[in-house]
């Protein structure tokens, strides 16, 4: 017999659940710095645009989509749109499995960093230390030497996944979430308080929402916030669809998703004034602007930057211990949702129990995660398949999936009626046309403008082959995976398991 698919006890569990996935490492240590690189404050107006006219029509969708067909994104998508749904439903899976092997090692360093802020282990020169003593970065991209500092947190997280996941959908997922939101947000509510405060931190905010109109003219800064309204709500990669796929048969769905956008996106600013007041108590000390520093995003704020910061801070012991601590909850809840699309799509297709999934497939993307990252060629592969996954895969599923769903299908005056026939907010014309039409043609250019980009300048100066290799490669793998697993057999008789009608 077919056990009966999980459900979320209820709206908060879901709620909260998609929260945690859409609050990750992207607005603690992304959003910040590309808001101020592209605009400051006049950023806000295409980052609102991008967040209205594609963020929340897409994530509408992919609930639709999710819980109408009521599938993992393979399942659900082939319900929606046959075989070749079935395909992008695989190829977002793939994705996942792409990223849950980097960004475990990201939540294992913020793990490390938590610790070492209690004794402000990397002393007065941050940046050597976390590529040399922590990291022990090779200048050769191949070589194999294990890292103990990040192996043993990032088998810690490997099995603190696992184990979560393991345990089910509302044993697991959501009582993590259930617990970890709050916490989350409370001790950052409590970090941004604590910045603020500090000396030079107006001038820091300042410089983050200075609004500089003439970038609006720049397509460049549109497309960083329709990249980032992307990244940021977890959309288009199979997440969504499947946690709407374990909301109950009545579900109002548009109303959550409002409030999951929104709450992503408040986060987002909160974590800009957090990060920008600290920067301007950092530029404040060394008697520069804050234009002067180095490192405003991604790794380099959060395991450089920071650290530095932290180290001449009275009391930086536990401000860098909330920092570290944020970034480790928001990366773990983010880590469940990527590694509960692959454990979903693996039980609907092949038949296998929660634990089978989880701990068989989940353990064997944990030995890949540790041979590939807990060694010293960690950082420059992590780096490259972190921009491939997100720059190329990513989008390139949105806009499959928009066409198979929308155009070669034709479903989307059934998911526009699915949605508001459930929920409060109704969705109709508007929505259709923004989904159908206005994102993939968004969403297309951006993407052929990152591929010309990416042939004709490389990345961040590394070697071409190893680009082929471990960029490329890594797309490469991807569909190949996604045919592979697409002409398997199903295990699973879904006629007795049904779609909602
Ligand atoms: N939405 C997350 C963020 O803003 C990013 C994420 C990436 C989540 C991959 C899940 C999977 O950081
Ligand atoms: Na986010």
């Amino acid at each position: 017999a077919v056990p009966a698919r999980e459900q979320w006890t209820g709206q908060v569990g879901f709620i909260l659940a998609a929260i945690g996935s859409a609050v990750g490492l992207g607005n603690i240590w992304r959003f910040p710095g590309v808001a101020y690189e592209n605009g400051g404050g006049a950023f806000l107006i295409p980052y609102l645009v991008a967040l209205l006219t594609a963020g929340i029509p897409i994530l509408l969708l992919d609930y639709a989509i999710g819980h109408r067909f009521r599938g993992s994104a393979p399942l659900a998508l082939r319900r929606a749109a046959g075989r070749v749904g079935e395909g992008i439903g695989w190829f977002q899976v793939m994705i996942c499995m792409f990223i849950a092997v980097y960004y475990t090692v990201v939540l294992a360093w913020a793990i490390s960093y938590f610790v070492y802020s209690f004794d402000l282990r990397w002393g007065d020169d941050p940046t050597g230390f976390f590529v040399g003593d922590f990291l022990r970065a090779a200048d050769e991209p191949f070589t194999l030497e294990f890292v103990p500092a990040v192996l043993i947190p990032l088998l810690l997280m490997w099995v603190v996944a696992l184990v979560v996941l393991g345990a089910g959908v509302v044993r697991g997922v959501q009582r993590a979430n259930v617990v970890f939101i709050p916490l989350l947000v409370i001790g950052f509510l409590v970090l941004v308080v604590r910045a603020l405060f500090l000396p030079g931190a107006v001038e820091g905010l300042n410089a983050f929402f200075t609004p500089d109109f003439s970038a609006l003219a720049d397509p460049g800064v549109w497309i960083a916030a329709y990249s980032q309204i992307f990244f940021s709500l977890s959309i288009a990669f199979g997440i969504m669809i499947t946690y709407a796929s374990y909301r109950r048969r009545r579900s109002n769905l548009s109303t959550p998703g409002l409030v999951v956008a929104f709450g992503n996106s408040s986060f987002e600013l909160l974590a800009g004034i957090g990060v920008f007041a600290t920067l301007g108590f950092f530029a404040f000390q060394q008697g520069v602007g804050i234009d002067d520093l180095e490192s405003l995003t991604g790794v380099g704020l959060s395991f450089m930057t920071f650290p530095a910061i932290v180290a001449e801070m009275p009391g930086g012991a536990w401000f860098g211990a909330l920092f570290f601590g944020a970034l480790a909850l928001a990366g773990l809840t983010s880590l469940l949702s990527i590694l509960e699309v692959i454990v979903s799509a693996v039980r609907d297709k092949f038949g296998l129990t929660r634990a089978q999934a989880a701990y068989g497939l989940g353990g064997a993307l944990a030995v890949v995660s540790v041979l590939l990252f807990g060694t010293t060629s960690g950082l420059t592969a992590l780096d490259t398949i972190d921009n491939w996954a997100n720059n190329v895969g990513i989008v390139a599923s949105a806009i499959a999936t928009i066409v198979v769903v929308m155009w070669v299908r034709r479903a989307g005056a059934e998911l526009s009626g699915h949605v508001s026939a459930l929920s409060t907010f109704k969705v109709g014309r508007t929505w259709r046309l923004l989904v159908a039409l206005l994102a993939p043609v968004v969403l297309g250019y951006i993407l052929i403008a990152k591929i010309v980009e990416l042939i004709a300048n490389g990345y961040e100066g590394y070697p071409a082959l190893y680009l082929g290799i471990v960029g490329w490669g890594s797309v490469l793998v991807m569909v190949l995976g996604a045919i592979v697993l697409t002409s398997a057999r199903w295990r699973h008789d879904h006629a007795k398991f049904e779609a909602w009608p």
